[in-house]
C-alpha cells in the first residue's frame, strides 16, 4: 500500500500546485486520464487474487475519490480567483464626474413664445399660423391697405423676384402677423379667439430693429366684444408674462389701417442704475399696436361686421423677451452666438406652464 500513499502524496501536491486550469488538467490525466497512474493501477486488480483484490480495490477507489474531489475544488478556486482577477481589472469607479456632453439650450424667443402660448391657451386663445411668404392680398389689400395706401411704404416691404413679363401683383415677406387674422377668420368664421406667434421681415436694422423679427397677433372676435375686453386681456397678459405683481400699461391712441379705433400700448418700466425694471419708474416702452377690428377686414375675411365684432394686436416678441430677461441688443438675438445662447438660453426640459412657473 505504500505505493498508493506515494501516489496520494504526489497528485494531491500535483493538484495544490497547480496554476491554472491547464495545468489542473494535465494533473488530472496524469492520475486519473485512460491511461494515468491510478487508471493503471485500477486495470492490475483483474490479475490480483480475491483475496488481495478485497483489500486493494476500496483502497483504490478511495484514493481515485479523493483525488477526484481535490481536483474538483482546486479546479472551482482557480474560477474563483480568475473571476475575481477580471473583476479586479474591469472596476469602474463611479465616483468620477461625467464627462460633460454638449448642451443646447432653448433660444429666449422659443421661450418666450411657449410663455405666451400658456398665458393665452388659459384664456381661450388658440394657436394659428401662416406663411411667412405671403401674397399682397393677405398682407395689405384685405387688411384695408389698397395699393396706393402711404402705409405701404411704413412696411418697408421685402418683394420676392417676379419675371420682368409676370405682370401679377408680387408676393412678399410678411411684415406684419396680421396677414393670419384673415387666413383664420376666413378658414373659422366667428367666434374665434386665437394668437399667431411667428416670424416677419421689414427692411430694418438697428440696434432695436433687425430685418426678421417675431411677432405675437391676437384676435378676438364675438358678438359684442369691446375695448374693454381687449384691455383686460392685454393687462392679464402681462401681469402673468413679466411675474411682477404691478404692471402698468397705457394706451395711446393711434393709427391703423386694419382697426378703429386704435391704440398703442406702453408699459411701465424704471431704466434705474442701468437696469431695466418693469412696473416701476416714470418711463414708457412701447410693446404692442392694437384695436378694434376693422368692419372691412372683417368683410374680407368673409365675417358679417353687422353681427360681429372682436379686437386685434400685434406685439413684438423680440421686444418682451428683451425686456422680461434684460437682453440690451435685439442684434444677439438672431447671431447665433453660442456664448450668448449659454448665458440667456433656456434648460430644454423646462417647459413653461402656468402652474409650474413661466421661467426657471
Ligand atoms: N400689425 C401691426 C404692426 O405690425 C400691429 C397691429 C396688429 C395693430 C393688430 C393693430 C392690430 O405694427
Amino acid at each position: 500500500m505504500d505505493t498508493l500513499d506515494t501516489l496520494r502524496a504526489k497528485y494531491l501536491q500535483g493538484v495544490a500546485a497547480a496554476a491554472d486550469e491547464a495545468a489542473l488538467e494535465d494533473v488530472r490525466l496524469a492520475a486519473l486520464g485512460k491511461k494515468g497512474e491510478v487508471s493503471l493501477k485500477m486495470r492490475e486488480l483483474g490479475q490480483m487474487s480475491p483475496e488481495q483484490r478485497l483489500t486493494a480495490g476500496p483502497a483504490l477507489n478511495a484514493l481515485k475519490d479523493e483525488l477526484d474531489a481535490a481536483l474538483r475544488a482546486r479546479k472551482a478556486a482557480l474560477a474563483d480567483a480568475a473571476l475575481d482577477e477580471r473583476l479586479k481589472a474591469e472596476w469602474l469607479d463611479v465616483t468620477l464626474p461625467a464627462r460633460p456632453r454638449p448642451r443646447g439650450t432653448i433660444h429666449p424667443v422659443s421661450q418666450v413664445m411657449e410663455e405666451l402660448t400658456a398665458i393665452f391657451a388659459d384664456m381661450g386663445f388658440a394657436v394659428a399660423e401662416g406663411p411667412q411668404i405671403e401674397s399682397d392680398w393677405y398682407n395689405f389689400d384685405a387688411l384695408n391697405i389698397p395699393p396706393e395706401h402711404p402705409a405701404r411704404q411704413e412696411h418697408d416691404t421685402f418683394f420676392m423676384a417676379r419675371a420682368a413679363d409676370d405682370t401679377r401683383p408680387p408676393h412678399v415677406l410678411r411684415t406684419h402677423t396680421s396677414p393670419v387674422q384673415i387666413r383664420a377668420m376666413t378658414e373659422k368664421g366667428a367666434p374665434i379667439r386665437v394668437i399667431a406667434p411667428g416670424r416677419v421681415y421689414r427692411m430694418d436694422m438697428d440696434q432695436t430693429h433687425a430685418p426678421m423679427f417675431h411677432q405675437v397677433e391676437g384676435l378676438a372676435i364675438d358678438r359684442n366684444l369691446s375695448m374693454a375686453n381687449l384691455k383686460w386681456v392685454l393687462e392679464e397678459f402681462c401681469r402673468a408674462f413679466f411675474e411682477v405683481p404691478n404692471v402698468d400699461l397705457r394706451f395711446r391712441a393711434s393709427h391703423f389701417p386694419f382697426t378703429e379705433p386704435s391704440a398703442e400700448v406702453d408699459i411701465r418700466c424704471s431704466w434705474a442704475g442701468g437696469q431695466l425694471k418693469i412696473g416701476e419708474g416714470d418711463s414708457w416702452l412701447e410693446i404692442l399696436g392694437s384695436g378694434m377690428v376693422h368692419p372691412k377686414v372683417l368683410k374680407a375675411a368673409g365675417v358679417d361686421p353687422d353681427q360681429w365684432q372682436g379686437f386685434a394686436f400685434g406685439m413684438g416678441i423680440d421686444r418682451i423677451a428683451m425686456l422680461k430677461y434684460g437682453i440690451p441688443d435685439l442684434r444677439a438675438f438672431f447671431d447665433s452666438d453660442l456664448r450668448w445662447l449659454r448665458h440667456y438660453g433656456f434648460a430644454a426640459l423646462d417647459m413653461p406652464t402656468l402652474h409650474g412657473g413661466l421661467s426657471r
